[in-house]
């Protein structure tokens, strides 16, 4: 059973065709949230354009100013039923039952409900979370695993994050940028596996200046019509606005942490309340909000999982990476042991059941730390890929972390197979691909 709301969606029939629906009705003024399609209106294209029922003469009237293929339908929030009679009750507690209740009654988790299903510990309250976050995701978002590439075209960082393996001052890494052609031609070869949104990906590097990133968006925009992911950190509002304006459509600028201590702890020379701010701004303007957090950080509650979880759905956050800590070479964590790929399940499955109708990557990160990972997350309640696109001289130098692996074409594909999900239709493959 669904809950009607009053909000309808715009489903267009191609990537291109809900970025040009994108832009018109933003010019226009026209309020909406580009979400993942919902299942029962699978199309090729994987986000669609959500919007109150208010907006709908509106919006057609807009959209008939350009010419593109769509359809529209009433947005539903999904909600499980039958949940407490499949439940095997004994062995599970009566406060896990009560919050399983209240997840197919459709009401909101608590931060203390929230706690109490990260700390499942017994297999069978384990198996019964995964397996209710398994069904959102297959009742929301479908058995497609969306595919992205990312290019990291600069490992220089200004930045000193206490974490991470290119931050400022790391000696073990052999720096590298590359040039504006380097990145148009990676994207392009991105565009020829079908692949429709790119995320470029970079420390934070003055050198590549706006207009020169709003040089890159345009090209790759008109030689591709990809979706473009920019993952280049903190700027001003107004930087944000010009590569919005130059076609940036994804913005991904993880919190790592609600908690404000672990996040200074963490980042030296970064400050909490300017990192919320970006990512206030980046709502703002108007970008598909992506975020994410790291789990097992030096000082991390399970409390504060529970609070960045509550942020990511209050933020309205659409794509939310989660992966473990993992020790990284010349830093000052690199003694620190790596978070716990459970807790990193857990906190993924309880972040669909509690955002529903978002992308959730199985991440790189889990992938480094248990060649099983992004199979096990996709069984949990995570529906994307991103794959490390980067030109192959430059890809070891992108060292995030320890040991971190390479997921290419063919480990996508491997894990969505074992996980029994289907590849997305946009995907071209040769032969050699495919095996
Ligand atoms: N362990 C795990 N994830 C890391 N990242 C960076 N360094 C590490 C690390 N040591 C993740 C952060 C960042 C993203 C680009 O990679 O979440 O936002």
């Amino acid at each position: 059973m669904n809950r009607k709301n009053n909000k309808v969606i715009i489903v267009c029939d191609t990537t291109t065709e809900m970025l040009m629906a994108d832009s018109e009705l933003r010019s226009c003024n026209i309020v909406f949230q580009l979400v993942p399609t919902p299942s029962q209106y699978g199309s090729i294209c994987s986000t669609s354009i959500a919007l109150e029922e208010t907006y709908k003469s509106q919006a057609k009237a807009v959209l008939a100013n350009i010419k593109i293929n769509y359809n529209i339908y009433p947005y539903e929030v999904k909600r499980l039923t039958g949940l407490m009679a499949a439940l095997k009750k004994e062995g599970l507690t009566t406060e896990f039952q009560v919050i399983i209740n209240k997840i197919e009654l459709g009401h909101e988790l608590t931060k203390e409900d929230i706690i109490i299903l990260l700390n499942a510990k017994e297999a069978l309250e384990v198996k019964t979370l995964f397996s209710i976050a398994d069904r959102f995701r297959k009742e929301i978002v479908g058995d497609v695993v969306e595919i992205r590439g990312a290019i990291e075209f600069s490992n220089y960082c200004a930045k000193s994050c206490n974490y991470c393996g290119i931050r400022k001052g790391c000696n073990s890494t052999k720096r590298y940028r590359m040039k504006e052609e380097e990145i148009i031609e990676a994207a392009v070869e991105l565009n020829r596996l079908g692949i429709r949104t790119v995320i470029l990906q970079s420390g934070e590097d003055d050198y590549y200046d706006i207009d020169t990133m709003c040089s890159i968006i345009k090209r790759i925009k008109l030689e591709t019509k990809m979706g473009i992911t920019l993952s280049i950190g903190e700027k001003s509002r107004e930087d944000y606005l010009k590569l919005r304006e130059a076609g940036a459509n994804n913005f991904l600028l993880k919190i790592e942490t609600t908690n404000r201590e672990v996040f200074k702890n963490i980042h030296p020379d970064n400050d909490y309340d300017t990192r919320i701010e970006c990512a206030k701004w980046l709502k703002e303007l108007g970008y598909v909000n992506g975020s994410g957090n790291m789990i097992g950080l030096p000082g991390q509650k399970i409390e504060d999982i529970a609070e960045d979880i509550l942020y990511f759905k209050e933020m309205g956050i659409h794509m939310i990476g989660i992966g473990p800590f993992l020790p990284a070479t010349d830093t000052p964590f690199e003694n620190l042991p790596p978070g716990s790929v459970d807790m990193t399940l857990k906190a993924i499955a309880v972040t669909r059941i509690v955002c529903k109708n978002v992308f959730l990557p199985a991440t790189t990160a889990l992938a480094s730390i248990d060649p099983d990972g992004q199979r096990k997350a996709l069984e949990v309640g995570a529906n994307t890929i991103m794959l490390i696109s980067t030109p192959e001289k430059y890809r070891a130098s992108y060292q995030l972390y320890k040991n971190k692996n390479m997921v290419d074409i063919k480990s996508a594909i491997e894990a969505i197979k074992n996980a029994n999900r289907r590849l997305p239709k946009y995907l071209k493959l040769t032969e050699k691909e495919e095996l």
